[in-house]
This record gives structure tokens, sequence and C-alpha cells, in this order.
């Protein structure tokens, strides 16, 4: 499965887990770009300028894999990026109902757009962007959970 794929998400912050399936998908496609989406309607733990600087340190030893930000819908960024694939990760069954529907809009829209979906190793199952953030906020360890970068970050801006 070779090609170029585009990795969405919100990265709010990057976890193991998410580098994780960077890496598989690395491996997988010639390309990888993993996409930040712009949303102005929610609220966000880090800028998406933080977000872009922290995949991007995150990411150094791979280089198939590009970082970027996207607004709109995100068939229409992987159209113009030129992308084949959408990759994104299922931890376990209460992900599948939402990236279900997000697969098939996705392929409703663009159907030749092919989404693939990748598993996370075991450990990461239980591991997720929020949760990360709230162990941070209430001044619990979070290296075990997220890249070096991220976890320096989390550790500088302290308990509130
Ligand atoms: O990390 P997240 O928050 O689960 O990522 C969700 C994301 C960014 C993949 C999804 O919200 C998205 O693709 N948004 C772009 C808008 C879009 O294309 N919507 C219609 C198809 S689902």
């Amino acid at each position: 499965m070779r090609g170029l794929a585009v990795y969405p998400g919100s990265f709010d912050p990057i976890t193991n887990g998410h580098l994780d399936l960077i890496r598989r998908g690395s491996d997988l496609f010639d390309r990888l770009i993993v996409a930040v989406l712009r949303n102005t309607e929610k609220s966000y733990l880090f800028s998406v300028e933080d977000r872009l600087e922290l995949l991007s340190e995150s990411v150094v030893d791979l280089p198939n894999v590009e970082v970027a930000a996207f607004d709109g819908l995100l068939v229409d960024f992987a159209r113009k990026r030129g992308a084949m694939r959408i990759l994104r990760g299922i931890r376990a069954l209460s992900d599948f109902e939402l990236e279900f529907q997000m697969a098939l809009m996705n392929r409703r829209l663009a159907p030749d757009l092919e989404t693939v979906f990748l598993m996370p190793r075991e450990e990461f199952t239980f591991l997720s962007s929020k949760l990360v953030r709230e162990v941070a906020r209430l001044g619990g360890p979070v290296d075990a959970f997220v890249p070096p970068p991220v976890a320096r970050r989390l550790k500088q801006r302290g308990t509130p």
C-alpha cells in the first residue's frame, strides 16, 4: 500500500498512541501528512502553531512524514495535496461508530479516497489526548504517555 496518505486529527496534544500510528503509517505509505485541523469553534489546550511544533519535534526521525494544518473539509485538503488515502486509528469498539460515520461520509464526498484504519499497540489503547490533558492538569506524571517534547511543555504549563 504505497502512495501518499493523510492522517488528520486534533492532536491536542500528540500522544504515544498517535506516534505509534504515525510510525505504522510511515512504514505503510511512501509519504504521510499529519494534518492538524484548524477548528475555531472548539477550544484547545495548545494553539495550532504549538501543536504543529510539538508534532514536528516528535516525528523528526521520520523523513517521509510531513506536518501541516488544514481547515474546511478533510477530503478537499487530501485532494489538494494529491493523497489517495486517509489514515485513522481505532483503539477500541467505542471508537468504531464515529469513525465508521466519518469514513462513510468522506467516501460519499470523495469516492476515490479510501480510509485505512490501523490499531495502535495494545498498551496505548486506553490513551487519549483528553486523559493526558486531565492527568497533566491535576499534576500527575505523563512521561509514559506522550513524546518528550510534549511532556516538557505540559510540565512547563504546571498545574493551575
Ligand atoms: O482527533 P479528532 O478530533 O478525532 O479528529 C477529527 C477530524 C479532524 C479527523 C475530523 O473532525 C475532520 O476530519 N474534520 C474536518 C471536517 C470534515 O471534513 N468533516 C466532514 C467529514 S467527517
